[in-house]
């Protein structure tokens, strides 16, 4: 059996009697070549590689870029959800291409992956109500565009005694996949997740302070230009504080970062607007925040003084070689 046959038997088998169509939430289905039409509505669902696109925007689901495919395995944790899910169905909700095959995990995404079963949204999942021993999400939740209706979903479609296991971001810079809404403290997914009994709530040992400093600091550095970056990456965690405390409106660390890059690893986001019928909304921009910069005690001032010193001269070295590395990079 090749494997878009046996993919096309999974369909029929395993997937379609757990699926009800997104528009009029009916399970009465005639599957054809390439599409999946639903007998209660008349909505002709696309069907590309034996995965029914159960969006309103197929296209999307197809060309996508290939930076948003993630293919990673399941953890021992994941496995262990999977276990005591026993021979239940269990979503993962948002898989990307992750390519464990077992016969009872089904595997939605917002992108026709070879390994995806079906493609859909949070917000309005294709599935029946009651259908799954297990719902697991990792990484997800800070995409959706609507968390509360994606938990909504999912309670729906578990199955009373069902479980859940949500694992989202909380301290990341923005990364796309392909759009990123909502971080959220503990507090937060715990109010999301409030019509369900918690056993337990949190962060794993992989969602560490260690991968929220590395990664911010990863993707801070890699904003800037070759000698400006080496020289971030010798500074001392002292030098980094003393940059952004005592000056963070001015620093000089933010010269090189674009009006987007500081928006994607910025501490807050605002919005502005008005409440208008006739749909003009443009006004003049408000006037910058300003901050004196911050004084300090005369010790360290000198300490500052002196750093500041050497990292200039590591800089200097560092400019002097930067167009040895670029010639040489460019052969
Ligand atoms: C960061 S990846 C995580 C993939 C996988 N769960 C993992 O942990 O490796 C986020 C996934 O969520 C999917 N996604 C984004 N928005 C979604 C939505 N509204 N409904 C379902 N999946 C969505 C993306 O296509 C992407 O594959
Ligand atoms: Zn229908």
């Amino acid at each position: 059996m090749d494997t878009i046959t046996a993919k096309r038997g999974r369909l029929q088998t395993v997937v379609l009697p757990l699926m009800r169509c997104i528009r009029c939430k009916g399970a009465d289905w005639q599957l054809e070549a390439a599409t999946l039409a639903c007998r209660g509505c008349g909505a002709r669902y696309r069907v590309h590689n034996d995965i029914p696109l159960m969006i309103e925007d197929p296209d999307a689901a197809i060309n996508f870029a290939p930076e948003v495919v993630v293919e990673n395995h399941y953890s021992e944790q994941w496995n262990e959800l999977l276990r005591r899910a026993g021979a239940g169905p269990v979503l993962d909700l948002g898989s990307g291409n992750n390519p464990n095959p077992v016969s009872h995990l089904i595997k939605l995404d917002i992108f026709a992956l070879p390994h995806v079963d079906v493609v859909g949204m949070a917000e309005n999942l294709p599935f029946r109500d009651g259908t799954f021993r297990t719902v697991m999400s990792g990484a997800v939740f800070e995409h959706v565009q609507n968390p509360f209706y994606s938990i909504s979903e999912v309670h729906r479609v578990l199955a009373e005694e069902g479980d859940v296991y949500i694992e989202t971001a909380f301290l990341q810079p923005v990364h796309a996949f392909p759009s990123h809404y909502f971080n959220m403290t503990r507090m937060g997914l715990e109010y999301v997740c409030r019509d369900f009994k918690k056993f337990a709530s949190g962060a794993q040992p992989h969602q560490n302070p260690a991968f929220a400093l590395s990664w911010y600091l990863d993707v801070f550095a890699s904003k800037l230009p070759f000698a400006a970056k080496h020289e971030f990456l010798r500074m001392t965690v002292a030098e980094i504080l003393d940059e952004c405390q005592v000056n963070p409106l001015g620093t000089p660390l933010l010269k090189h970062l674009s009006e987007q890059d500081r928006e994607q690893l910025a501490c807050g986001v605002y919005f502005y607007g008005r409440k208008t019928q006739n749909g003009a909304a443009s006004v003049a921009p408000l006037p910058e925040a300003t901050a004196e910069a911050r004084k300090l005690p005369g010790w360290r001032r000198v300490l500052r003084g002196w750093r500041r010193l050497r990292r200039a001269f590591w800089g200097l070295v560092l400019r002097l070689v930067a167009p040895i590395f670029a010639k040489k990079s460019a052969k």
